[in-house]
């Protein structure tokens, strides 16, 4: 199948099939931090975050949850159904980290009463701001009633994660969903579900297993998701 790129992104590419429903997700092998300040890569990253997003698509069909993957291809390449993406991530937070920790100066790693779901609008230039749902209605990103079924398949989605995560020793600290519409309309799970957009500690430990390792320069990236990839194919699907 010859591909069209029709759009690069900083860990992934996007090419058309011969469907016009569907489209290819390549995961590229490179890292980025802070908006893209801080670069990086590493031979093998692409196919392990798109094996251990490939994993995780299937638990959630297994769930009932409607997501855009249809089959994986090749070791780094996905097929997608084409969606039109609602500019919105969704972050999902168990326990406090990252930048709740650092906008309220409390340190990381106390567990939430419950899970807290934001949303950032996804713009490089603004750097993704935290919006509120007045703002995203407002601003014309999502309408009331996509907002209310995002933020409940995010909490669902987290529900599913959290107790299978635990099976394997990891404790889901926060991740970030991105959402679509399907061609006829429907809602669905887009993007990826990987260690750059969880935070994932090891039980036991606490020890980072995601992103973090290179964002604040802890070292051995690469095993830290090799070893998510291992734990995450003893979750059964
Ligand atoms: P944060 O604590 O930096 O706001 O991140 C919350 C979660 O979202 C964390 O699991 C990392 C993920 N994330 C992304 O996937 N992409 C991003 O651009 C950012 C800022 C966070
Ligand atoms: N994904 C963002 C970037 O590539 C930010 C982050 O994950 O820290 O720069």
């Amino acid at each position: 199948m010859t591909q069209k790129l029709i759009y690069e992104g900083k860990a992934k590419k996007i090419f058309e099939t011969s469907n016009p429903n569907e489209l290819m997700m390549e995961y590229k092998d490179s890292l980025t931090a802070f908006n893209a300040l801080k670069k990086g890569e590493f031979s093998g990253k692409g196919q392990l975050n798109c094996q251990i997003s490939t994993h995780l698509f299937k638990l959630l069909s297994k769930n009932k949850i409607p997501h855009h993957w249809i089959r994986t291809e090749n070791k780094n390449q996905m097929v997608v159904v084409k969606t039109k993406i609602i500019p919105l991530e969704v972050v999902v937070r168990n326990i406090i980290a990252g930048s709740l920790a650092k906008k309220l100066g409390i340190e990381e790693g106390r567990a939430l009463k419950k899970p807290l779901v934001e949303l950032y609008y996804k713009d490089d230039a603004l750097g993704d701001p935290f919006v509120s749902d007045d703002q995203a209605f407002e601003f014309g990103w999502a309408q009331p009633d996509q907002l209310q079924q995002m933020k409940k398949l995010a909490l669902t989605i987290n529900e599913i994660l959290t107790p299978s995560f635990a099976e394997v020793g990891l404790k889901v600290v926060d991740f970030k969903l991105e959402f679509g519409l399907d061609p006829s309309g429907v809602l669905v799970l887009a993007d990826e579900i990987s260690p750059d957009c969880m935070r994932l500690w090891d039980m036991q430990t606490n020890e980072k297993m995601d992103k973090d390792r290179f964002r604040r320069d802890l070292g051995n990236i690469e095993g830290a998701y090799k070893q998510v990839l291992e734990r995450i194919e003893r979750i059964q699907v």
